[in-house]
């Protein structure tokens, strides 16, 4: 790393949220914000008690905060029921029958579920996984599509203590066996399938394939989507409809310890191995409580729409625990943006009347890209506040968001977040926060950020550094799942005591943070996170290949597109097919979100004399088609000369 980690953006126009919208809005003013904002960073004990203390708790804490850097406690003593407070809290709180999702399947089927209906799915659910044999601790893996179930399958673990580990379904079944072995799971809730662009994605099957591998699942609850035919295999697998007509729709909700393991959630790092990010119960609950309802200001009569997927922390946290536990109604949707076309999203605006819409970067410059014409095809006028998250948003996409989607009335909360914070971390609070394009802004409650120099120092102003939090914050990752020295190592290596990120980033002048982008060897496809590491590995692990290098290159709707550098095994001959199959190997190893854009196969890989390779070089190499720099270290400079001629082939 340089360093001064350089950051060239500089962006002057302000936005500042209406009077009409900060009138009604929980955080009206700047004022309001540092009052509060300061006393959760000067008496975080207080704060906290206050935000938890709307949640119900079976029994209080005796403390706040526990903390043994780098591990915290937060309030230990209490003992909670998480799907408690996401359902049952609301069947007496005046929103029994109030909307609690609205779904909508990707080839147009509808469905509503009231908190009534969703708790007595809950509680059904919960009873068919005890049935089944699932306790308190075992770990459980969910493969799910987009539907209501996804959500009620957590929930349902939530209630019974068992800890849930999500897969995205786009997941190949080899990432499904990894978790699985990592996890030690004993049971696997799936469905048949599910619709994405016009087809059905057979999540079965992937199952099946995994669980030839791994052995330790004893049962696996599939819940029937499509009605296409699949194997069950009689013993192990059992549909969820069959099971659930045999138990009742009433379950009483035990108590767990605040720090009971929730669930864990895999991301990538800088080696080829996901990490198991552990969250626990209490603290987390009020982290995505607390952030939902001040940073999407949430109302009583809101419809807010978050459209990531379940798989990701975004949908733990901002589609199940958050909304459910602020009692909002909400849209879920199971299908692509642009299936039927790049209408879809602002037809089911229309439609529902979404008044909250959250979603990514790398959507937006999609539908950029496909034309006014779908947007302007529809009514958004029921919207009041947008949102994004994954990525930094460039000021071009955000210009867009706002005139075309929000009409220049809608507050943009750009979210800066991360799996292992289990919340939002930076953010605008939408009733006063000023903003600008491409920055998040200012950090939430109880969260001490600040951008650190090498040495460890702050920077000043518009100073590149590593983003850092100071101070522990309830929704924080607990450890890395069964291993505690890479959870130090990873993450409270660089200063004493202090969390690293993992990102660059730079304060301006009124103390907004612009993050400029991972420094380590982990690329962000699509607001999504990918190892470098990772796709070398899958890479490698084809019988002809060598050696493997994979660099990220500057992707117009992606964000990074995937570019592998691949040296072909002694013997094994160079076919135009060979790019292809490689291809195609990656993304039946890891899923298609890891499908490098370009494979070149070159002899040989840049290296320093004591072979390291040197990904500097290629990162440069395809992003400007040259090399600068000290390449003194090479040892061998005509690679480098062979593979530029290559790349302007
Ligand atoms: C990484 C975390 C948090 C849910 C989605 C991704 C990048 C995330 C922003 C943002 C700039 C962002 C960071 C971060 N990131 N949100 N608003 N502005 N960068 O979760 O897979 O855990 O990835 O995404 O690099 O470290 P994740």
């Amino acid at each position: 790393m340089s360093k001064k980690i350089e950051s060239h953006l500089s962006e002057n126009r302000v936005f500042k949220p209406s009077r009409e919208f900060s009138k009604k809005a929980r955080i009206s003013s700047m004022a309001q914000y540092r009052r509060m904002y300061r006393e959760s960073i000067e008496k975080p004990a207080s704060f906290w008690a206050r935000e938890a203390k709307e949640l119900h708790w079976q029994k209080r804490w005796k403390k706040v905060l526990d903390w043994n850097p780098p591990f915290a406690k937060w309030f230990t003593g209490a003992r909670l029921n998480v799907a408690e407070n996401c359902v049952d809290r609301h069947l007496t709180n005046g929103r029994k029958n109030k909307a609690a999702i609205i779904w909508e399947g990707e080839p147009g089927d509808q469905r509503v579920l009231t908190y009534h209906q969703l708790h007595q799915e809950v509680c059904r659910f919960a009873n068919v996984l005890e049935a089944n044999g699932v306790k308190a601790k075992d770990r459980v893996l969910i493969y799910m599509p987009m539907v209501p179930e996804a959500a009620i399958a957590m929930l349902a673990c939530a209630r019974i203590g068992a800890v849930h580990s999500v897969v995205f379904g786009g997941f190949s079944a080899e990432s499904i066996v990894d978790r699985l072995e990592d996890s030690g799971a004993t049971a696997v809730v799936t469905a048949d399938g599910g619709y994405r662009r016009g087809k059905i994605v057979e999540l079965k099957k992937s199952v099946d394939e995994a669980l030839q591998k791994y052995k330790g699942v004893k049962r696996c609850i599939v819940y029937q989507r499509t009605g296409e035919k699949i194997n069950m295999r009689r013993g192990r697998d059992v549909w969820w409809h069959k099971e659930a007509e045999k138990v009742s729709p009433s379950h009483t909700p035990k108590g767990f310890d605040s720090e009971h393991p929730l669930f864990i959630l895999y991301t990538s790092g800088s080696t080829g191995k996901p990490k198991g990010i552990l969250h626990s119960s209490g603290g987390y609950l009020v982290g995505s409580y607390t952030s939902c309802k001040y940073i999407f200001d949430m109302q009583d009569d809101d419809v807010y729409w978050c459209t990531a997927d379940v798989g990701w922390i975004t949908g733990h946290s901002y589609i199940v625990f958050g909304p459910l536990a602020n009692g909002v109604t909400q849209v879920m949707y199971e299908g692509a943006p642009n299936h039927p076309d790049f209408g879809r999203f602002w037809n089911i605006i229309e439609k529902y009347g979404v008044t909250t819409f959250y979603t990514a970067p790398t959507a937006i410059r999609a539908f950029i890209k496909a034309g006014d014409k779908f947007p302007d095809r529809h009514d958004l006028s029921s919207l009041r506040l947008l949102g994004t998250v994954g990525e930094p948003i460039n000021p071009e996409a955000w210009m867009w968001y706002y005139e075309k989607i929000g009409s220049k009335r809608c507050p943009i909360v750009d979210t800066w977040w991360q799996t292992e914070t289990g919340s939002i971390m930076i953010s605008p609070l939408p009733g006063c926060t000023p903003t600008k394009p491409g920055t998040a802004t200012l950090p939430f409650f109880g969260v001490d950020a600040a951008i650190l120099d090498e040495e460890g120092n702050e920077c000043g102003p518009d100073e590149g550094g590593r983003l850092v939090i100071r101070k522990p914050w309830p929704s924080m990752l607990r450890t890395i799942y069964g291993d505690r020295s890479r959870y130090r190592k990873t993450y409270w290596n660089d200063f004493k005591g202090i969390y690293t990120a993992g990102d660059g980033a730079r304060t301006d002048k009124d103390g907004n943070f612009w993050i400029v982008g991972r420094l380590d060897d982990v690329l962000n496809v699509s607001g999504h996170r990918l190892g470098t590491a990772e796709v070398e590995s899958a890479l490698v692990s084809h019988p002809d290949v060598a050696e493997a290098a994979v660099v990220g290159r500057p992707h117009e709707i992606k964000g990074q597109g995937v570019v592998a550098f691949v040296t072909l095994k002694e013997g094994v001959r160079a076919a135009k097919t060979t790019e292809k199959t490689l291809k195609g190997h990656v993304a039946k190893a890891i899923g298609a979100i890891a499908r490098p854009d370009e494979i070149h196969l070159t002899p040989a890989l840049p290296k320093t004399r004591s072979g390291k390779i040197m990904r500097r070089i290629l990162k440069e190499l395809v992003a400007t088609g040259g090399v600068t720099g000290n390449i003194t270290t090479l040892e061998d400079f005509s690679v480098v000369s062979n593979l530029q001629k290559n790349l302007k082939k």
